[in-house]
């Protein structure tokens, strides 16, 4: 059912072929005011094709309208007002709902179509940033909300994990180095590593040279420095396996920047073919001054590859391998420069599929308004943050419901939840401040608000022991109970905005006002007096559960049946 078309339909019916359908859809509203009931139709559009006044119009198209959907179809000035009919719309709807279950909110767009993601991407020896966290949440949200909409997807982590920085590491674990240490706790022993060549360098300029000879040996294939660096990298990702544990996400490749190298020869052939490689100060570019864009870097004069050309062997890989629809990169707005650079050679490498490639930037977060570095001994590891939102989210439990069996599980999906909850209700683009005690909140725009609006739901059905399905509810009429059922067929829009728009926040925020909009029903009806409404009512709240479940999915986030 899609009351927007039903009343388009309507409409147009007695248009005589004078305004399609689609430019009528176009022009419906949905009024501010509950007087005005919940669509209208301008007729000033109309009013000069049929050169009449747009009242007239109105009075016109209200006088044939005739559809069950709508209780009373009135002319109001020059719009005409649809009241929808409560019980029966009410009716259907929630029989829709219980019907499709999980399905609820599905979409066939993208049927037989494939999108490639590519998402997290830390580099390894160094630790997983809070950036490395917005995507991998965003990402992982889109992702889902893409297959929800019919998609095939491919989430692809694109490990960080070549560049000249890997010398510099290989020369500083050389010198000071101890194999027991990186094992006990790699991340932060290559990071002093790291940041130990750096300050000695300045002042032993023999260190570069070390360190370009080991990149060179890296690069040529050299046994003892690839076994170091294959360490480095396996130690790394156990490291980030259990972040992304905790987080519950998965990526179907891990190919990082390194599993391109032997594909670049090719790259840089294709550009130099094409009559696109040109020098510049040393290195070879494609020049993009004609776009007002520093030129793309390719090869530097020592034969070194770069981050670009990893990016463009990388996208033509995947095109190859996967002939995607439409490939998007979740990566902060820091590197928008790279991504406008990398589409654009592209293009000019003649590829037409490179106008299906997106940068879907995001802010940084924020701790108390500054940037969350995790440079030079700052380090915030991420993995201590997320234990400590979910021994937070275990005290609150603790007090709040002190029988509950599975404490340590729940506490890790509202833990986890609140994290991801926070970053994905504001658009992307805003910088987040990152404050554990406000999203592990209980009330408010929180997550865990939004978990336990759910486990609220879920207990009124247990303790109704509605668990047989409730195929034939009645309506809903009363004004409470009218609001949360509009809400509820908000959903479907609500998923393909926020996919046509990479956008989860239309689904985070949606879920706050359904939360909103329950639990002032919750508090004035008595869902569970014997009456016979009851069904009714239960069916209400079983959709509830539907489709705040539903929408937590798509962001990522589980809901307890309990908390
Ligand atoms: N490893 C990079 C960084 O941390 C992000 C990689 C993003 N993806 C890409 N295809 N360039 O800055």
């Amino acid at each position: 059912m899609n009351l927007v078309e039903t009343y388009a339909d309507c409409i147009v019916q007695n248009l005589d072929g004078k305004l399609g359908k689609q430019e009528v859809i176009g022009l419906i509203e949905k009024p501010k005011y509950k007087e005005q009931g919940e669509l209208a139709f301008p007729c000033f559009a109309l009013a000069k094709i049929l050169k009449k006044s747009p009242a007239q119009i109105a009075n016109e198209l209200a006088e044939e309208f005739n559809d069950p959907l709508f209780e009373e179809v009135v002319a109001d000035g020059p719009y005409l007002n649809g009241f929808l009919n409560k019980d029966y719309v009410s009716e259907i709807t929630l029989k829709n709902i219980i019907e499709e279950g999980e399905k609820y909110g599905s979409h066939t767009i993208g049927e037989g179509k494939k999108i490639v993601l590519d998402v997290s991407s830390p580099n390894i020896a160094k630790p997983f940033s809070m950036g490395h966290l917005r995507s991998t949440v965003i990402g992982n949200s889109l992702s889902t909300i893409a297959e929800k909409c019919g998609f095939q997807t491919v989430k692809i982590n694109h490990i960080g994990d070549w560049g000249t920085q890997f010398g510099k590491l290989i020369a500083a674990y050389k010198y000071w180095g101890e194999e027991q240490k990186v094992r006990r706790n790699p991340i932060k022993e290559l990071l002093d590593l790291y940041v130990r060549f750096h300050e000695e360098a300045e002042y032993k300029p023999k260190l570069e040279d070390e360190a370009r000879k080991w990149f060179k040996n890296l690069e040529e294939g050299n046994e003892e420095a690839l076994q170091l660096w294959k360490w480095f990298r396996d130690e790394s990702l156990k490291e980030f396996e259990k972040i992304y544990q905790l987080l519950d996400v998965e990526f179907d490749s891990f190919h990082g920047e390194a599993f391109y190298n032997d594909k670049m020869v090719q790259t840089i052939d294709l550009i130099s073919n094409r009559g696109l490689l040109k020098y510049s100060e040393g290195a070879e570019v494609v020049e993009l001054s004609e776009y007002d864009l520093p030129p793309s870097l390719i090869r530097k004069s020592d034969g070194a590859t770069l981050y670009a050309t990893r990016d463009l062997t990388a996208a033509i890989y995947r095109y190859n391998k996967f002939q995607f629809d439409k490939a998007i990169y979740v990566v902060g707005q820091e590197q928008s420069i790279h991504f406008q650079q990398l589409f654009l050679v592209l293009e000019k490498m003649g590829y037409e599929w490179a106008k299906n490639m997106q940068h879907v930037s995001f802010g940084f977060i924020l701790k108390e308004g500054k940037k969350m570095s995790t440079r030079k001994g700052k380090v915030v590891l991420l993995e201590e943050v997320i234990k400590e939102a979910i021994d937070l989210a275990e005290e609150n439990i603790k007090t709040k419901n002190p029988q509950l069996e599975n404490k340590r599980e729940v506490a890790k999906m509202v833990g986890v939840g609140a994290i991801i909850f926070h970053d994905l209700k504001n658009h992307r683009k805003n910088n987040v401040e990152f404050s554990l005690d406000d999203m592990l909140r209980f009330e408010g725009s929180t997550g865990p608000y939004v978990q336990y609006t759910h486990a609220r739901a879920k207990s009124i059905l247990k303790k109704a022991e509605a668990n047989e399905v409730m195929k034939s509810p009645q309506g809903i009429s009363d004004e409470y109970g009218w609001q949360v059922v509009k809400q509820l067929m908000g959903f479907p829009d609500v998923v393909e905005r926020s996919h046509f728009q990479n956008d989860p926040s239309h689904i985070a925020k949606y879920l706050l006002e359904l939360c909103r909009d329950f639990n002032k029903y919750y508090g004035q009806i008595k869902i569970l007096q014997e009456d016979d409404q009851l069904e009714s009512r239960l069916a209400l709240v079983k959709s509830v559960t539907i489709v705040l479940n539903g929408g937590l999915k798509l962001l990522g986030i589980k809901a307890p049946a309990r908390m």
